[in-house]
């Protein structure tokens, strides 16, 4: 489903000269390639001002924290999406209120959201890079971009929002780091003090926005390696594109794709299929790995236990049936070729009802 050391091959000689200058400049926290990261990759993703942080989890966190919102509110999430977009309300004093998604997609459903009076916000996770609009809504949003980077143009609801640079994402570090993004330089400065211990100057803490700060900086020989992989993106969603098409066009009827936007960065390319785990099991017999993004809907996870969450019958369906296929820029026309070989193999009729 990813190939790290053939992406890295392909920024090897910009990224490892970077490295290298970082670690005999001796700056290694915080300085000009974290600088830059934030202005070059908040102005790609369509914001002003980015503030980085050393997961996309913490992200969210801090994006929350910002809102300086009065403790212990709900906060809606979407039932699929990774745990962090809920983990991260818990983290940050509220409690994640579990929603359906849409029929169609795997988005909020903006009809049913379980809006109550103590609902403070809303975090809109834009599944797989496909962008999830809440228009209307009198709460503040929060914009899960973790999957959205290479988006033209990259979906957003509210005034702030996080993304994450796991590895595997397609603007990926050598390691964790994310990033807040916000139109308001206050609010770009409120969050970097926040994940420098809320300190103005030297030994000197203080809260900010109600809160105190921690520690969760991006690292400067993460900026370097980012800043190398900063210059590929591009190619990289063409590539990603290209093999989309393909699947597109040579999957057979059976399999369900789902609805795109134009300007897709095809951070996944996920079908639906009845006999998924069939479907599954076959491709892996034939050396095609798959992978299930997300196996349960967040309601069922028992980190989430006690919570009174919505009904989520859309989402059951969706994680019972969805699978990924390969779809990252390192691969080649043949092995796209033999993704679709191994799925048109499969003996759906042998599993339909
Ligand atoms: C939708 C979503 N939200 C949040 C995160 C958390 O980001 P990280 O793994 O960088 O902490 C991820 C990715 O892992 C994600 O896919």
């Amino acid at each position: 489903m990813a190939d790290l050391a053939a992406r890295h091959a392909r920024v090897a000689g910009r990224a490892e000269a970077a490295v290298l200058e970082v670690l005999r400049s001796g700056r290694y926290v915080g300085g000009p390639l974290v600088n830059e990261v934030q202005a070059r990759v908040s102005a790609r993703m369509g914001w002003a001002h980015g503030a980085s942080t050393n997961s996309g989890t913490d992200a969210l966190v801090y994006a929350i924290l910002a809102l300086g919102l009065p403790p212990g509110g709900e906060i809606i999430v979407p039932a699929v999406t990774f745990f962090a977009t809920a983990g991260a309300v818990v983290r940050a004093g509220h409690t994640p209120v579990v929603a359906d998604v849409r029929g169609d997609y795997p988005n909020l459903d903006l009809e049913r959201l379980p809006l109550r009076r103590c609902t403070r916000a809303v975090v809109a996770v834009h599944l797989y890079g496909e962008g999830c609009f809440l228009p209307g809504l009198d709460l503040p949003v929060v914009d899960d971009l973790a999957q959205v980077i290479g988006a033209d143009p990259p979906p957003r609801n509210g005034t702030i929002g996080a993304m994450s640079f796991y590895p595997t994402k397609t603007l990926g570090a050598a390691g964790d780091g994310g990033l807040v993004l916000t139109d308001d330089a206050d609010t770009q400065e409120a969050v970097l003090r926040l994940t420098h211990h809320g300190m103005p100057a030297n030994n000197v803490h203080e809260r900010v926005r109600g809160h105190v700060g921690a520690n969760s900086r991006l690292d400067a020989m993460q900026a370097a390696v980012l800043l190398a992989h900063l210059d590929d993106l591009d190619a990289r969603v063409r590539a990603r594109r290209a093999t989309a098409a393909r699947y597109d066009a040579e999957l057979p009827p059976w399999v369900q794709r789902l609805p795109r936007s134009a300007g897709h960065p095809i951070h996944q390319y996920v079908v639906r299929v009845p006999a998924r785990d069939a479907l599954r099991a076959h491709l892996a017999g034939r050396g095609v790995e798959s992978a299930i993004y997300y196996p349960m809907p967040l309601s069922r996870q028992k980190a989430l236990d006690g919570i009174e969450h919505a009904p989520t019958p859309e989402a059951d369906r969706f994680c019972a049936e969805s699978l990924a296929l390969p779809v990252h820029e390192c691969l080649g026309e043949r092995d796209v070729s033999t993704v679709i070989d191994a799925v048109r193999s499969f003996d759906a009729g042998a599993f339909s009802p």
